[in-house]
């Protein structure tokens, strides 16, 4: 197995593995301690089933079911995330991180390359704990001090095509309070835990008090420097950590199909700076 890091921020590509396969206890370890130094771990040329695709996530940990979305038939826990040719919206398509409105938000997602259009259609990822650490000590420490409300109806996005069976819409949105800044379970990384798609405030304060900081923290964490941007070929697969990252599908090539899948472990409570 090699890994090779892609830019100073973030990212690895990591090549000599058949993801096909069930990995090694040393493969697996290889992978994990890669992915808690890297954040954002890029494969090329796989070649998966969606029910391979579903036993890789296996081998990371317990699966969430995304709520909103019908599964696979042949892969209860895979979704199948598609913008076809007629389409205007993608999903996703702004800075986010997956389903931060759960109580027990993802920890890893898994995305699968499966029809990609000749051009366009990159995702952008991004680094929370190099925005973390790019923050004065005196926002650290206050934004050390919070929490925040997460919630799935913030940011919209109901009108793309996956949402259009309707499962779970019609009931009140999943909603949850985490801390600002989250400590990494195995990595102790501290990281930058808001986000554009689904932070409406923080816990004890109006949306409006809240706004002018979330928006200073959107603006700090879209820099661009503090992003990479991946290219997808088919059989391209990223695997990344939610606890540390947030990404932006580019939704510029209308007219193109563009076919992902996705599957995602359970992660923990998310647990605070001061906070065991
Ligand atoms: C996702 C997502 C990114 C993409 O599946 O969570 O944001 O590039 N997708 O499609
Ligand atoms: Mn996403």
């Amino acid at each position: 197995m090699n890994i090779k890091p892609l830019s100073l921020v973030l990212g690895a590509e990591v090549s000599g593995i058949d993801l096909s396969k069930i990995l090694t206890d040393k493969q697996l370890a290889e992978i994990e301690s890669a992915q808690d130094e890297f954040e954002v771990l890029f494969f090329r040329d796989q070649d998966l089933t969606p029910a391979a695709q579903q036993a890789l996530a296996e081998q990371f940990g317990e699966l969430l079911e995304y709520p909103y979305v019908e599964g696979y038939k042949e892969a209860p826990y895979l979704v199948q995330i598609a913008k076809m040719e007629e389409d205007k919206v993608n999903f996703g398509g702004l800075w986010h991180t997956d389903s931060t409105y759960l109580e027990r938000p993802p920890a890893l997602t898994i995305l699968y390359a499966r029809e990609i259009p000749p051009l366009g259609g990159d995702t952008l990822f991004a680094s929370m704990t190099r925005a973390y650490e790019t923050l004065s000590p005196g926002m650290q420490k206050l934004l050390g001090g919070l929490t925040a409300v997460f919630s799935a109806e913030h940011g919209g996005g109901y009108a793309v095509r996956e949402f259009r069976q309707n499962k779970n819409l019609d009931q009140a949105p999943e909603q949850a309070v985490h801390p600002v800044i989250r400590r990494h379970p195995r990595s102790g990384k501290l990281a930058l835990f808001v986000n554009a798609a689904h932070t409406v405030r923080f816990s004890d304060m109006t949306e409006e008090e809240s706004a002018p900081i979330l928006e200073y923290l959107h603006h700090h964490q879209q820099r661009p420097e503090f992003s990479y941007r991946f290219q997808w070929q088919v059989g391209s697969l990223a695997m990344w950590d939610n606890r540390t990252t947030h990404h932006n599908p580019l939704n510029d090539y209308h007219g193109y199909k563009r076919v992902m899948s996705r599957v995602m472990t359970r992660g923990e409570v998310p647990v605070g700076v001061g906070q065991k």
